[in-house]
């Protein structure tokens, strides 16, 4: 008996160090994967939108305020950037079939135009309202969050439902979206209604009674609608949005979307106004850099689009996220000694990197990076250039360029099939170095996995 009561009492000590383990374990993995809403960085008060005296932060800008449901539809479905997402490669817009491809498989994106076999042409509003909202699509299925519901479940119901007008006068296509190839157990679908009642709030945005109207119409596109964060948030190891490092940059798709806080060296904290509007509604800000990849698509599908006082909403907005930095972002270097380029860069490969400039880009970039045709191809101060891991520059080279706008048009050409990816690699090099602060020692290797992740 003796002896048990020691046991007993020996094992006391060791079962409160396990739980308090447990306890510290469940508040530190807690602490990483939950974090706080997209807005509340900014403090003050937030009341729903229907005890918000101030002007409404939802629906169309004043200049749409008189137009047809579907007109404000088709606006809002722009500044929410449905289409990119569902069209296909070269395929017909909204009909789905993007392949999105994740770590663990590819999955594809839907067919959202009025079909009633492969597409929404049998939703009722509240089955549109469960797919915006809560991530359930046809017949009860849990979606992925890669469709952005996390963030358009702050969208308002009419908003949502103007949408869906608009969406039902497109043509029916009948367009199957391709099996997914995700591993198990990612392609349990079950497990998404788990991660949906962790990490969607599934709520309607809720105005900020301690700032201004512009503030809040800014905030309302920039989260319920552009869903920016869902490129320039970091993720956790829940793939949820970490709000803690809110706008601070990450790898997505193969390019880098920047980091977008306050931040002088690292983020847009040195950008004036102007810089962010014109970069914003023209894919460019001269001295800054232009928009190409995923965010040229924002631009030009999405961005461009919008009123100007949108646009100055969302400005207003950006500006009051904090400030953080990213340890390997120098700030940009504006006006690099012209002819002479950092070390740094083997030798070999720098020469090799000057032969494909000289024959390829210099025409258009010219030899101080100061483009001699036009400022859309201005290389210096660019983000992209001084940026030593040359990811975007590899994908620029890689993909091309391409901006189509009302009163400009630009092309750069594609370079993926022309060049090996050792000739790519010492070209983006060549380019960092030169013009940026701090030469990138990209690998051929890299510019392969590159290739593969867009
Ligand atoms: C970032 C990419 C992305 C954006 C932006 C996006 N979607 Fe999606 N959407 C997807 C993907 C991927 C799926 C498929 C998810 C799945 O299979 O679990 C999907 C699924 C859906 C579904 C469910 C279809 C079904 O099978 O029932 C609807 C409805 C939908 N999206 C509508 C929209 C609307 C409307 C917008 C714009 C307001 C939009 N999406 C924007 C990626 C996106
Ligand atoms: C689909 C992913 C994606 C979405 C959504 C997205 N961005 Fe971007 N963004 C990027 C990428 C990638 C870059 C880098 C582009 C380049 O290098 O040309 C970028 C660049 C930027 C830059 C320039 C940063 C710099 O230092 O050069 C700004 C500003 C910006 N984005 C703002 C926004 C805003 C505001 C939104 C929401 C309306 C948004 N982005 C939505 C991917 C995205
Ligand atoms: C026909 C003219 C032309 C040629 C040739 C050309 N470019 Fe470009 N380049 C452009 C234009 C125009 C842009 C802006 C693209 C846009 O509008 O999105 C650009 C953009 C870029 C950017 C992104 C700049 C930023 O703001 O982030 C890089 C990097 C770049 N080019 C490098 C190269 C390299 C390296 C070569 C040679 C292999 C090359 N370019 C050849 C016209 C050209």
């Amino acid at each position: 008996m003796n002896k048990n009561l020691q046991r007993g009492r020996a094992a006391h000590p060791l079962l409160w160090t396990l739980a308090a383990i447990v306890v510290v374990a469940a508040v530190v993995g807690g602490y990483l994967v939950f974090g706080p809403h997209p807005t509340d960085f900014a403090g003050g008060k937030r009341v729903a939108l229907a005890d918000y005296r101030a002007e409404d932060p939802t629906g169309v800008p004043p200049e749409f305020k008189s137009a047809s449901l579907v007109e404000r539809g088709e606006y809002l479905a722009r500044a929410a950037d449905c289409m990119v997402c569902h069209t296909a490669k070269d395929g017909a817009p909204f009909a789905g079939g993007r392949a999105f491809v994740l770590p663990f498989g590819t999955l594809y994106s839907t067919n959202i135009t009025p079909d009633v076999d492969t597409g929404i042409g049998s939703y009722t509003n509240a089955n549109f309202l469960d797919a915006m909202h809560k991530g359930i699509g046809r017949g009860n299925t849990k979606l992925y969050p890669a469709m952005p519901y996390a963030s358009y479940t702050y969208m308002s119901d009419a908003d949502a439902l103007a949408i869906m007008a608009y969406l039902f006068t497109l043509k029916p296509l009948h367009a199957p979206a391709p099996k997914n190839t995700l591993a198990f157990p990612f392609d349990q679908r079950s497990l998404m209604s788990i991660w949906s009642v962790l990490f969607n709030p599934d709520k309607r945005y809720e105005p900020n009674v301690e700032r201004s109207a512009a503030w809040n119409r800014g905030a309302y596109l920039t989260e319920a609608m552009g869903h920016c964060g869902e490129c320039h948030t970091p993720r956790n190891l829940a793939f949820a949005l970490n709000n803690r490092q809110k706008f601070a940059g990450t790898v997505q798709a193969g390019w880098r979307a920047y980091n977008i806080t306050a931040n002088r060296g690292s983020g847009v904290g040195a950008w004036s106004d102007a810089d962010l509007a014109h970069y914003l509604s023209l894919g460019h800000a001269d001295g800054r850099g232009t928009a190409s990849g995923p965010m040229g698509d924002v631009v030009d599908e999405s961005l461009s689009h919008l009123s100007p006082s949108d646009i100055t909403a969302m400005v207003t907005y950006l500006r009051t996220v904090p400030d953080v930095a990213t340890s390997d972002l120098p700030e940009p270097r504006a006006n690099p000694a012209s002819a002479s380029y950092a070390e740094g860069v083997a030798a070999a490969s720098a020469t090799r990197g000057r032969a494909v400039y000289e024959g390829a880009c210099a025409g258009c970039h010219g030899w101080t990076g100061v483009s001699p045709v036009l400022p859309f191809a201005t290389l210096t101060g660019t983000r992209g250039v001084n940026d030593p891991t040359a990811t975007n520059v590899a994908q620029v080279i890689i993909h091309g360029a391409l901006r189509h706008m009302a009163d400009t048009s630009t092309n750069m050409p594609a370079f993926g099939d022309a060049y090996s990816d050792a000739e790519i690699a010492s070209v983006a090099n060549y380019v960092t170095a030169r013009f940026g602060s701090k030469g990138s020692e990209l690998s051929a290797a890299k510019v392969a996995k590159l290739r593969s992740e867009d």
